[in-house]
Parts: C-alpha cells; sequence; structure tokens
C-alpha cells in the first residue's frame, strides 16, 4: 500500500523524508523516491528500499521536499513508474495514493496539446494537469486540476520558486503533523510521529497550502479549521492502528477488503460483473493452492458447482506434481496470497506445460504467479503482515464468488439478487467485529484446552478445516477440521469431556444432519460451541455455547463464520502468550517446496 511524506521547516528535509518512508514501510511497497526543493527541484527514485535509496542520494540541505513508497497498481514497480512524478518542465512534481479513474481520458487529451509521458502511472498526469492551468499562481492551477480528477487521491503537490507544499485529498487518508516553525504531511500517523504528536486528519474535499509557519485549508472554496488531536500512541502502536497485533488489525480491515475487492469489478449502476478477464472455452476447472488459499478454493468449487454448474477438481498444489490427471479445455485457477508460495508456482507452470490456459487470483502486484499465469486476478486486501492470513482469504473469498457468479447459470433475478448481497456483506462483517466481546469469551475459554475439533457440512466444511488450521498455528492447540458426518468413523475415539468441538451450524439443507451429529457428540460429553444464525431460535437446546453470526444466504455463511473462526484462535492465543503475528516455525511466505 502506498505511503506518501511532506515536509516543510529549517531542517533538513531530505533525512526526515527517508525516515518517515521507513515508519511506513509496514504497509509494504516495491519502489521509492523523493523531490527536494533547492534552486531546482530534484527528483530521486527508484525501484527498492528506501536505505537503498537513502545509500545513493547526494548530501542536499533543502528545506522542503515529498516522498513515496509505491505499492504498484498501474505499472510494473519500476523507477519510471516510481513517485514523485513531474510535469514536462520537471518544475511540478507529485506524489499521490489512490486511483484515479479517467486518467486515461485526461491523459489523451494532454498528449494531444503536447504533454510527453514516460510512466504506466495513473498520477503522472496529475503534474501535466497542473502544467496546463498554471499561470503563476499554484493553488489556482491545483484547484483546476482537482476539478477534472474523477476517483480517489490523497497527494502533495511541490513546485519550483514557491515555499509551500499543496495538499489535497478525496477517499484516501492525509495527515498533517503540526510542529514548532515546520509542518509535515503523511498518508499514516506513523510516519510523523518521530516529529510531533500533534495532527491534523484532512477530510475528503480538503484543498491545503502548507508552509513552515501555516496551515491553511479550504473545501469547496470555504476556508475551515480542522482540530489539531493529540496522539496518544508509540510508534509501534500507530503502525498497528492502535491494535495490539496485525492479526486483530488486518481482521478489523474485513469489511474494507470486501468492499474494495468487491468494487473492481461491481458495475455501481446495476448487479453485474466484469471481471476483465479475456474469455476463453473450458470445459472444466482446476483449483490449485496451498494452505488457507486452499480452504478458499474448496469454497469455491462449492460455488462454482452449485451457481454455474462446472465440474471443478481441487488440488493442494505440492501434490499436483504427483498428477497423472489428463487435462482437456480445463481452465486451472491459482490461488496464492503472496504469489511467491514455491508449490504453487510449480503446479501452475506444470498446467501450462498440459497446455492449460491459466488465471492467478493473488494479492502482490508484479508477484512470480503473475508472470507465470496467462491472467491475474487481483485481491484488495493490501499488504497483510501477520503471518496468519486473515483478510486475504476474505478476499480470496470474495473473487470466488465474483468469478462464480460470473459464471451462473440461473434465472436472471436469482442472479442479480445474489449479486447485490456481495454489497451488503461489509456491513454484516462490521455487526460480528462490533460485538467482538462474546468471541473474546468464548477463545479464552479454548485456551484452556490442548485438542479440539472443527466441524461443519456443505460449503462450510472448508470454514471447519480453516477455523481448526488458525486455531494450530497461532495458539498452538492441536485442531482438527472434519465433515461432520465423518468424525464417526474414527476420531470419535478423541471425543472426551476436554475435547471442545466447534460446530459451524448454516441454516441450509445441512441443518438436520448437523442436529443429529451434534447429539451424538453430546452424548460423548464433549463440549460444543455453535457458530450460528443469529435467526436460528433453536440450537441454544443442542450445544453449550452459541456465537451468533448475522443471517445471509446460505451460500455467503463461510465470510461471516470466517472472522468468528479468526477471532476465536486470536483471542485463545492472546490468552496463551503466543507470539500471534509471527507463530513459531512459519514464515509468510513460503518460497521453498
Ligand atoms: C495460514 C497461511 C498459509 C498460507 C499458505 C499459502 O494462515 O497463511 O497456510 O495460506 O502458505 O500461501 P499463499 O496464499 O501466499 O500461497
Amino acid at each position: 500500500m502506498c505511503g506518501i511524506v511532506g515536509y516543510i521547516g529549517n531542517r533538513n528535509a531530505q533525512p526526515i523524508l527517508l525516515q518517515s518512508l521507513e515508519r511506513l514501510e509496514y504497509r509494504g511497497y516495491d519502489s521509492c523516491g523523493i523531490a527536494v526543493l533547492s534552486s531546482t527541484v530534484k527528483v530521486y527514485k527508484d525501484a527498492g528500499r528506501v536505505y537503498q535509496l537513502g545509500k545513493a542520494l547526494p548530501k542536499n540541505n533543502s528545506k522542503l521536499g515529498i516522498g513515496h513508497s509505491r505499492w504498484a497498481t498501474h505499472g510494473k514497480p519500476s523507477k519510471i513508474n516510481a513517485h514523485p512524478h513531474t510535469d514536462c518542465s520537471g518544475r511540478i512534481a507529485v506524489v499521490h495514493n489512490g486511483v484515479i479513474d479517467n486518467f486515461q481520458q485526461i491523459k489523451d487529451k494532454l498528449t494531444e496539446e503536447g504533454h510527453l509521458f514516460c510512466s504506466e502511472t495513473d498520477t503522472e498526469v496529475i503534474p501535466h494537469l497542473i502544467e496546463s492551468y498554471y499561470q503563476g499562481d499554484l493553488e489556482q492551477a491545483v484547484q483546476r486540476a482537482l476539478g477534472d480528477l474523477r476517483g480517489s487521491y490523497a497527494l502533495i503537490v511541490l513546485a519550483a520558486d514557491h515555499e509551500e507544499l499543496l495538499v489535497a485529498r478525496n477517499e484516501s487518508p492525509l495527515v498533517l503533523g503540526v510542529g514548532d516553525g515546520e509542518n509535515f504531511v503523511a498518508s499514516d500517523v506513523p510516519a510523523l510521529l518521530d516529529y510531533t504528536d500533534r495532527v491534523i486528519y484532512m477530510e475528503d474535499g480538503d484543498v491545503g497550502v502548507i508552509t513552515a509557519d501555516e496551515i491553511r485549508l479550504v473545501n469547496c472554496n470555504q476556508k475551515v479549521n480542522r482540530e489539531t488531536n493529540v496522539i496518544p500512541w508509540t510508534i509501534d502502536d500507530a503502525e498497528k492502528g492502535g491494535y495490539d497485533h496485525f492479526m486483530l488489525k488486518e481482521i478489523h480491515e474485513q469489511p474494507r477488503v470486501i468492499r474494495d475487492t468487491v468494487a473492481g469489478y461491481l458495475s455501481e449502476i446495476e448487479p453485474v460483473i466484469d471481471l476483465g478477464l479475456e474469455r476463453t472455452q473450458f470445459e472444466d476447472i482446476l483449483l490449485l493452492a496451498c494452505g488457507t488459499s486452499y480452504h478458499a478454493c474448496l469454497v469455491g468449487r462449492y460455488l462454482l458447482e452449485k451457481l454455474a454448474r462446472i465440474p471443478v477438481r481441487v488440488e493442494i498444489a505440492s501434490e499436483f506434481s504427483y498428477s497423472d490427471a489428463v487435462l482437456g479445455e480445463t481452465w486451472v485457477i491459482g490461488i496464492t496470497q503472496s504469489g511467491e508460495t514455491a508449490d504453487l508456482l510449480g503446479a501452475l507452470k506444470k498446467a501450462k506445460q498440459l497446455g492449460c490456459r491459466t488465471l492467478a487470483i493473488t494479492n502482490c502486484f508484479g508477484s512470480s504467479a503473475t508472470r507465470i499465469a496467462d491472467q491475474t486476478f487481483y485481491i484488495r486486501a493490501q499488504p497483510e503482515i501477520s503471518v496468519a492470513a486473515t483478510k486475504s482469504f476474505v478476499a480470496q473469498l470474495m473473487a470466488m464468488y465474483l468469478i462464480a457468479l460470473s459464471e451462473a447459470k440461473m434465472d436472471i433475478k436469482s442472479r442479480e439478487d445474489l449479486t447485490r448481497e456481495l454489497s451488503v456483506l461489509p456491513d454484516k462483517v462490521q455487526r460480528i467485529l462490533d460485538d467482538e466481546e462474546q468471541i473474546a469469551r468464548h477463545g479464552k475459554y479454548l485456551s484452556t484446552y490442548d485438542n479440539a475439533f472443527y466441524i461443519a457440512r456443505g460449503i462450510n466444511f472448508p470454514m471447519a478445516l480453516e477455523g481448526a488450521l488458525k486455531l494450530k498455528e497461532i495458539s498452538y492447540i492441536h485442531a482438527e477440521g472434519y465433515p461432520a458426518g465423518e468424525l464417526k468413523h474414527g476420531p470419535f475415539a478423541l471425543l472426551t469431556p476436554n475435547t471442545p468441538v466447534i460446530a459451524i451450524v448454516a441454516k441450509d439443507d445441512t441443518y438436520e444432519a448437523m442436529l443429529t451429529n451434534i447429539k451424538e457428540i453430546k452424548a460423548r460429553e464433549s463440549p460444543v460451541i455453535a457458530v450460528a444464525d443469529e435467526a436460528d431460535e433453536d440450537i441454544d437446546k443442542f450445544v453449550d455455547e452459541v456465537i451468533r453470526v448475522p443471517s445471509v444466504d446460505s451460500i455467503f455463511s463461510p465470510v461471516v463464520n470466517s472472522v468468528v473462526l479468526q477471532l476465536l484462535p486470536y483471542y485463545a492465543a492472546r490468552e496463551r502468550g503466543c507470539s500471534i503475528d509471527m507463530p513459531r516455525n512459519l514464515a509468510k511466505s513460503v518460497t521453498v517446496k
């Protein structure tokens, strides 16, 4: 996720910009750059890390500058695509977070007028647009340029002969840091905390002129006074947005992640999905992945078979090497959060060698999976720091819903109703997060046991696997996920009053069978916690405890259930004092076979 910083004051700007960018490194980035103003605007940028850029910079005594760390969206990670971007004359430099939806129209128009562009980015149109309106008054030129932009932006503008920074915000965060005889700008508070704890949060539509001694903000041409807040956190707290762990922060980001992933592919006007994928003929689908991503594939199989009536096979990527399966007109989809999992990359290569068309579903722009696969579908989880996958999993589920619904063979009304429901999922997930305390209590209870089972049927069976994986991974409690009907074929031997069972009970065609299985378990005196629909009035009679989730169409139940199945192990692990964000023996990106 991109980060932006700016400084104006009496100190040397360059080291401040570099240090502030380093404070934003936890967000993930692939390239970075700064622009400082001495007699002219000087831009230094490159692919790679901030410390590398810092080592390569000539000494400089400029007192104002801007900086950026880029997480590629438009165009690959490279020196040319890195920010800051400048106009033709090199006198106006801009750093930008967000997406300019109409950049291509603006670029075409400016190109006709003689502007030359060198990057693939949407951002580069901004300095050129400002240049085209500039007639001596920078603020006026920026205001006119903003009037032409559609989309989201947080931006800082620096221009030759101007002892000021221009800032603007629309749907991308921008914070001003208030100093004594100096002022700061950043996309996120951690970038400021080495220098000041006094911040002003800009609001959508705000445009500002920042000098060393003054912050002047306008909104709709009216002067506005925004409150100055004192930040009570340390830098460490701030990077985690006030949460105790990245995992908890990332769990809480899920309403936004769902919204962003869906918004990228769903029309704003009507319930129509456009994945932007080149469509080819296929007879069946093979889904490949590892770990949590494999569980997203299993949910995907239920969806594709149910909604699209397409035959689907799912394979653990590391096992696909040994498969002699004959693949005909098979569409092979590999799911990988990191895009770097060696087992998945090997499986994708094999599928290509077998002549199959391949799609990578990933969170990481330009990752190896995107280079191997014929096409890529980006989920929009933004960087995930905690080793345990949470928000990326929910985004992968959304990718599966979008693909299944776009392939759906059902009457138009049913398809549109389901498509519309995608947009209400963020609020349903938010309701679970607002009631987190009830789940925390059950998590603490689970922490006292050494073994647990997770059971479910149908589309939620993969959620039993995922719930158990999360519990093992971060709380080190041994857990197994089973199809509820399978427990009596062996694992029953392990049921005792010391073996809690988490039963995921959806209000669908699996309900009666789930109740039967729960009764069988209760007869063995194991404690049962149900994760159940809030409209289910009977479930309390059969189980010891119930965690309620908002009612959704049953095909979406894995989304709401997944949030509970992340928070339960989080609170169990916390109670046990585990290293939640970095569990022992695990790595975020598994690049070995
Ligand atoms: C579990 C987890 C892992 C990953 C697996 C695949 O929380 O994160 O099981 O899902 O290592 O990783 P990706 O999706 O990067 O291929």
